[in-house]
């Protein structure tokens, strides 16, 4: 992970959520923290993904559109700065479905059925054949969201770098048919750490798994979780030596205690042999608690006027189609398609 040194330099940055759920540890790790770190040097533009949403959530639309401030009130919580950093609605700036609708004929089907995050997806999903078109051909949105603001740099969780592929393909074909370099490339900024497990041990963190860590969770619901957090299926007794390797209690160790120094002589001890799961996972629980109760803290306050988040959202989303309108208007000079 590395950026390009000069912090003033006009990099902009472009990231996003699709709002279906409270965002959880997970997020915070393959992505929140960066731009929280981010925001100071760069411009930074966060997507609320509201309409790529509604490709798999069409049942569903009030969810989503809840989520849209519950997903901003995480972001504030966690240190995002609406003064530094633009947080934007997808569905109110109409210049991005605009510039799907050309990009979509810059990829074939085959392309997409290839692309492996939507195939990881798809499987997910459950989909089998009945795919919604949206849902397939979201790719070419995802391109739009990033294209429409110049973006060069995309922090997101590794599995998205397909997509980032893709958007590079179709930045590279658009220049191509326009003879310019109109569109700019970009690089999925990818954490060092990869993704975050879930606290029963499999590979991802998710709402749909039920293995989340909310960053909103109560006290209560961190003690609960904690509790059920993956060890080592063969640390049988507190003598046993114990293994680090898929254990879920020091992977978030790893990710969030502050005292990585004494963290690293309680995992050799771990290994030794006479360390009890029940001591590694009370120091869990205090480095979570100590972490997640400020932002629970402000996450509450911050609730308490919704007014202001969507007042902070309205103005973010009117800056951001600006940028985008400025961008669709060049696209479609470039494509021929101005006539007046
Ligand atoms: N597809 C992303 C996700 O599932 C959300 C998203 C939408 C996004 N548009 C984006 C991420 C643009 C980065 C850039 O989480």
């Amino acid at each position: 992970m590395s950026l390009p040194a000069q912090p003033t330099s006009p990099t902009v940055i472009l990231t996003g959520d699709r709002p279906t759920g409270p965002l959880h540890l997970g997020h915070f790790v393959g992505s929140l923290r960066n731009r929280v770190a981010y925001q100071n040097d760069y411009k930074q533009f966060i997507m609320l993904a509201d309409a790529q949403a509604l490709t798999d959530n069409m049942d569903d639309i009030d969810k989503v559109r809840r989520n849209v401030v519950e997903v901003a009130l995480d972001y504030l919580a966690v240190g995002i700065d609406p003064a530094k950093s633009t947080i934007l609605i997808q569905s109110q700036i109409p210049e991005l479905a605009e510039l799907t609708f050309y990009y979509l004929n810059m990829v074939t089907v085959a392309r997409l059925e290839r692309n492996p995050t939507v195939k990881a997806e798809i499987a997910l999903r459950g989909f089998e054949r009945d795919i919604p078109a949206g849902f397939l051909t979201y790719p070419a949105s995802q391109a739009a969201d990033i294209s429409a603001f110049k973006a060069s740099i995309v922090p997101v969780g590794e599995d998205q770098i397909p997509m980032i592929e893709q958007t590079n393909e179709i930045t590279r074909r658009f220049n191509r048919i326009a003879y310019k370099d109109i569109l700019v490339e970009c690089k999925a900024l990818v954490p060092e750490m990869g993704r975050l497990p879930g606290t029963d041990g499999k590979a991802k963190m998710s709402k749909s798994l039920g293995n989340t860590i909310n960053l909103g969770a109560t006290a209560a619901e961190i003690t609960a979780a904690v509790k059920k957090v993956y060890t080592d299926p063969l640390h049988l007794r507190v003598e046993d030596p114990g293994h680090l390797e898929g254990n879920v209690a020091f992977i978030y160790l790893d990710a969030f205690d502050p005292d990585q120094a004494s963290l690293a002589e309680m995992k050799a001890h771990y290994v030794r042999g006479g360390l009890g799961d029940s001591i590694v996972k009370k120091r869990l629980e205090g480095v979570l608690q100590d972490m997640l109760a400020p932002i629970r803290a402000r996450r509450e306050e911050l609730a308490k006027d919704r007014g202001y988040i969507l007042q902070m959202l309205k103005q973010g989303t009117a800056q951001a189609r600006e940028v985008a309108a400025r961008t669709t208007d060049e696209v479609k000079a470039a494509l021929g398609l101005s006539y007046f």
